[in-house]
Parts: structure tokens; sequence; C-alpha cells
């Protein structure tokens, strides 16, 4: 399958939309804001430049695809550089996701952006530029030394690509009825995900130091795991629940479970030790920080956690579950019966998925 052509997160502002169902990332990118804001002022600090190149990798659409640029603004506004020596510089800021994102949505969402920015700024609104940009962040996007900070939060736990170690000579899943990592599955197939995610992390951060100039930051929020075990009840178990999920959809005759046998997510969640082994060999960046932090449960009103989970993996899978599956899956019903197992384990035990946040300073 083409990620590239297929993967995207629900458009639009329905109730399935990413834009209604992402309050999860927005709460989790808030927890560490103070930390984003600093390396902002740092880098600005250091650099001062009269034209600051920013790019939100993994942008998606909704109010989420646009909070960095105001936190950027705030950040060097309220910062001692911009106070005490320098004119505010212009703003150029890069919107990065997939083709088949719903970049329309963003584009649409400017207008009152600009507004909300001038009506707290006394009509003022700085120089901000925005462009969307298309294409995959495992490869080069911009030009040499043209930003000065890139953000990209929520997205590089996604893999470039499903393992190709998964599949035999034959083209046969060996990890059958799995969909991730999970006690069932041989070793071999934790190690081609970790040695995709290895392929994949070095050349983002090869595309990356090219683009950002010398001392440039980078701020990181990803999915990741607590320790070197893969299956945990963290991450990898929602994934579990998913491949129970699809399992009950065979039982019920609505899909093939040759089907569900060859369906594998493009995820990893490394563990620390793999992010920070990787950020040291490929030599381009200093990990200035790392953080490892867990997102507080939020509920909307009236709606169980297992429902407020079960939409959230729904505004992110939908698209793959349908490009593979066809029209013959009830996603209503499959994500009806995750909603419930989440609300049952959780009665049972909490499940708690790690993040972690990484400051880079480009050498
Ligand atoms: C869960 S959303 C995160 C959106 C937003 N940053 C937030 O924090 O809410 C992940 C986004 O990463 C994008 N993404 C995944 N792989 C990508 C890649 N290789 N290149 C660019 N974007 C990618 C997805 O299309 C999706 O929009």
């Amino acid at each position: 399958m083409d990620i590239e052509k297929v993967f995207h997160m629900n458009g639009g502002a329905g109730k399935t939309s990413y834009a209604q169902n992402s309050s999860l990332q927005k709460k989790a990118s808030n927890m560490v804001k103070h930390i984003t804001v600093e390396a902002i002022q740092q880098l600005y600090n250091e650099v001062t430049p009269k034209s600051l190149g920013i790019a939100d990798l993994g942008c998606s659409s909704g109010s989420n695809s646009l909070s960095l640029i105001k936190d950027v603004v705030e950040a060097v506004e309220g910062g001692d550089s911009h106070k005490m020596f320098h004119p505010l510089p212009e703003f150029r800021v890069f919107l990065n996701d997939l083709p088949t994102n719903d970049f329309n949505s963003v584009f649409k969402s400017l207008p009152d952006f600009y507004r909300d920015l001038k009506k707290d700024r006394n009509e003022r609104c700085p120089d901000i530029f925005i462009a969307g940009y298309p294409g995959s962040f495992y490869g080069r996007l911009f030009p040499n030394n043209c930003l000065h900070f890139i953000y990209s939060s929520y997205s590089l736990h996604w893999l470039s690509k499903v393992p190709p170690g998964l599949y035999d000579e034959h083209g046969k899943s060996i990890n059958k009825g799995n969909v991730y990592i999970s006690d069932s599955s041989p070793a071999s197939v934790s190690r081609a995900y970790w040695n995709q995610f290895q392929d994949d992390f070095s050349l983002f951060l090869k595309s990356r130091s090219e683009e950002l100039v010398t001392n440039g930051r980078m701020v990181l929020i990803t999915l990741g795991r607590i320790d070197h075990e893969h299956v945990d009840r963290g991450n990898s178990f929602f994934w579990e629940i998913l491949s129970r999920c699809l399992a009950i959809s065979v039982s019920q005759g609505e899909i093939e479970k040759e089907k569900v046998d060859c369906y594998d997510v493009h995820f990893y969640a490394a563990s620390r030790n793999e992010i920070e082994d990787e950020v040291r060999r490929e030599g381009s960046f200093e990990l200035e920080r790392v953080e490892m932090f867990e997102i507080e449960k939020q509920v909307k009103g009236g709606e169980s956690n297992g429902t407020a989970v079960a939409m959230t993996v729904r505004a992110i899978q939908e698209s793959m579950l349908y490009n593979h599956f066809g029209d013959g899956i009830n996603l209503d019903t499959l994500f009806n019966n995750y909603a419930k197992i989440v609300d049952q384990e959780m009665a049972k035990q909490e499940i708690n998925p790690v993040t972690f946040l990484l400051v880079l300073k480009k050498l």
C-alpha cells in the first residue's frame, strides 16, 4: 500500500473528523507548551533572524494545525531578545502533511486565525506568511538552511511504510491475527518494526539537518514506550484492541480472516534508548532534552473514556481500514466494539500510553 497516497486523518469538521477528535493531542501538546516556548526563545536569542522560518510537520487539519503559529509568535513577542534589542521578525510558516491531508479546511480557517491575532494586538498583525507544504517528511521537503524552528506533534510515530520484514518470501504475513507487535508475534516482527524505525528516523534527521540553520531547534512530540519491552499496557495495547475488534468482524462474517492477517499498521512506539541511539548515530543534532509524560484522560460531556479513545483511533485509522477492507467493513460497529473493550479493560486496569518530547539543536 502506498501510504503517501492513502493515509490521512478524517477531514472536514463532522462527527468522525480529526478536527472533532483531536483534543487529546491538543491537551498533550499544551502540557509541554512551556518547553516548546523555551526552545523557540533560546533559538531566537541565539540566531535573531529578521525572517524566521518555521515548519510544522504532520500538521493535519482542525484547530491543532494552526495553534503552533500563535505559540511561536507569542514566544518571540514575549522573549527578552525582541523586547530589549530587536523588532519583531517576519514569520515564514510552512504547514506540512501528506498530500491527501485536508489542507483546504486549514486554509479556510486562516481568515479567522488572522482576525484573532489582530484582535489581540490592537488590529496590528505581525507579518506572517503561511504556506501548505504537501509531502512526506521522510525525505527532503525544504531548501537548504531555510528553517530556524521545526515542530512535529503526534506524527513521527508513523513510519514511512509497513515494514517489509513482516511478510515472508511468498508475501504472506508473519504476524497473523495482529495489526502490531503483540504477545503472540514472533521476535522477527519487533525486529522488522525496529529496523524500519531506524531507517526512517535517521532519514528524517538527515533531511531536517540540511534544512535547518546551525543552532536551529526541533521540538518533536511522539508516542513511545517505557522500556525495551514492546508489548505493554500503553500504545501497543490500543492496537491489540483493534486486532480483537477485527477478529469480531471476522466472526460476524463481515470481513475475511486472510484480509485481517495481512493488515499491519505503519506505526512504531520507540523507547528512549532507541531514540537517543539514532540521534547519536546520525550525528547532526544535540539532544538537548527528552521528557516522557502521560496524557491525562479527558472526557467530553456524557461520553465514556472508551468512546473518546475509539473516536480518536477512528479519526486516525479510518482511511487505512477502508482502503484495505473496502466497503464491507462496518466501522460504526467496529468502533462501538472498540469503545466497549476499552471501557471494560480500563475498569480492570488503567491503560497508560506514553509520549516523548524531544528538543534537538542543529550542530
Ligand atoms: C495524529 S496527526 C497529528 C496532527 C497534529 N500535529 C496534532 O498534534 O494534532 C498525525 C499527522 O501526521 C501526518 N503524517 C504521517 N506521516 C507523515 C509523513 N511521512 N509526512 C508528513 N506527514 C505525515 C498524518 O497525515 C497526520 O495528519
